[in-house]
């Protein structure tokens, strides 16, 4: 019998594939086509009822992204953080093109990266205590499961238990996802049964499940809630946690990926307190706004018992991606950055500020502002559930867009901010009435105006006015 010939000289049929320069020329149109056909088409549904399927960015600057139709959009979203340095910063920017100009390698994982190793070394002098030995991946969850994983080694199969909050968020891949406190996120997915869940905050819920389940040998919080709407935990909270986790041999893992890297004023939120965690984890703004970077740093005691000896080191080695060059050395000039250009000063300085005068509109616009909160430059504004309030003609359109926008202000005063003011702001995961500002951290005290001027102006236009200015400049307009 002869086997069928599967070879063949004939060179493999090429596929019609975009170049970067047409990739770079796409117009909305295709985009959206793209997009739906390949990336996810649920997701284009909630952006076309934003307006915001219309707009392709063809550059960034600093403060601002810059459209195909030669827009300035002023950015107080800054990507859930990860844009502290603003866009394209000039000394992050020139370290890369600096590092590629010199052919410096990328991918070191046969020998020891000099990058990884200053990285490492830059990020232990900066964090407190003894929070000295670092893992550096490419996302936030990375940073987070190395995080959960560090401590659960230390620890062992009899304290494995994971203590978390309620409306937490620590990301989505598989193993976080146990802690991230979203039933949307969690869906049908099997997560991992060992853990508990207190309210946010509520040291005496802490206390009573560290006393009575000894199983309990990890807590893990962020030191303010983003994804839950800009929450913080009462005065004194992390002291007391710290003392229990003491007292109960339990070890604290802080997520800061999105509250840490000086956007609060200090490089860790949890400075404030002037406590330690025994982990923690940046991401989002490490890479310099240019680059995917993610950090888990554990106290040096901790790591040893996990990983300290050559039999277990290699449970714990980076992943294939884990500190690459070029992200490397952008966290490193980034971090320089941070400090030479008193970035953090400028975010307690311009977030006080920016707090301060929402604070005069809340007073301002009662019926429509609930709360002013945050710290720094993590700033959510509260609206006022309008379940009740919207005429109920409009309540009616709306909800056929769809239901998400029934008792919530945010979707039409974030669609408005971009459509009529060029204002990017940020929504939030699990409080549909909060709107996120975590503007870059170069962000001046005139723009500060800028924005709370539109956000004013969009406010007295009252709320019938607002919903039917969204139902016809964005949810029906054309192009
Ligand atoms: C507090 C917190 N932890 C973890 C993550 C996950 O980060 P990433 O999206 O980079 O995986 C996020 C992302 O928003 C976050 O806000």
């Amino acid at each position: 019998m002869s086997m069928p010939a599967f070879k063949t000289d004939a060179a493999p049929a090429r596929p019609k594939l975009y170049s970067v320069e047409e990739a770079k020329q796409l117009d909305a149109t295709t985009v959206r086509e793209l997009f739906t056909a390949h990336v996810n088409p649920g997701q284009v549904h909630f952006l076309k009822l934003l307006g915001f399927d219309k707009i392709i960015v063809d550059s960034a600057q600093g403060m601002h992204y810059i459209t195909r139709d030669g827009r300035k959009i002023l950015d107080f979203f800054g990507g859930f953080c990860s844009v502290a340095f603003g866009h394209n910063h000039p000394r992050i920017v020139a370290a890369r093109q600096k590092f590629q100009d010199e052919n410096r390698h990328e991918i070191c994982m046969a020998f020891m990266s000099q990058y990884a190793s200053a990285l490492a070394a830059n990020l232990a002098a900066i964090a407190p205590g003894d929070l000295d030995m670092v893992f550096l991946g490419s996302t936030g969850s990375e940073a987070m499961e190395a995080a959960l994983k560090v401590a659960e080694q230390a620890q062992g199969p009899a304290r494995s238990k994971i203590l978390h909050a309620a409306n937490s968020f620590h990301g989505k891949t598989k193993g976080v996802l146990s802690v991230t406190d979203s039933t949307l996120y969690q869906s049908q997915f099997k997560l991992v049964e060992n853990r508990v869940k207190v309210p946010f905050g509520d040291i005496e819920a802490v206390r009573l499940a560290l006393e009575s389940d000894p199983a309990i040998g990890i807590v893990v919080m962020e030191t303010i809630q983003g994804g839950g709407g800009i929450v913080e935990a009462p005065v004194g909270f992390w002291r007391e946690l710290r003392a229990l986790c003491d007292k109960h041999g339990v070890l604290w893992v802080a997520d800061e990926v999105q509250c840490g890297l000086g956007r609060t004023g200090q490089f860790f939120a949890f400075e404030r307190d002037g406590v330690v965690p025994d982990v923690t984890a940046l991401a989002k703004a490490l890479g310099g706004s240019k680059a995917a970077m993610g950090a888990m740093i554990a106290r040096r005691e901790i790591y040893m018992k996990a990983y300290g000896k050559p039999k277990t080191a290699l449970i714990h080695a980076q992943a294939t991606f884990g500190g690459m060059g070029e992200a490397c050395i952008s966290a490193i000039e980034a971090l320089n950055v941070l400090y030479e250009e008193d970035l953090m000063g400028n975010a307690q300085r311009q977030g006080d500020y920016l707090i301060e005068k929402l604070n005069g509109l809340r007073a301002k616009h009662p019926s429509l502002l609930k709360e002013i909160r945050g710290r720094g430059l993590m700033i959510g504004i509260e609206f006022n559930d309008i379940s009740e309030t919207m005429p109920f003609g409009l309540k009616h359109m709306v909800a056929l867009l769809d239901d998400k926008l029934k008792g919530s202000l945010c979707g039409f005063i974030g669609a408005l901010l971009l459509k009529d003011y060029d204002m990017l702001v940020a929504f939030t995961e699990y409080n549909r009435n909060v709107i996120r500002l975590e503007p870059p951290l170069i962000v001046t005290r005139e723009q500060c105006d800028e924005f709370v001027a539109a956000l004013d102006d969009l406010l007295s236009r009252g709320i019938t006015k607002i919903v039917t200015d969204y139902l016809r400049k964005v949810a029906v307009a054309k192009g």
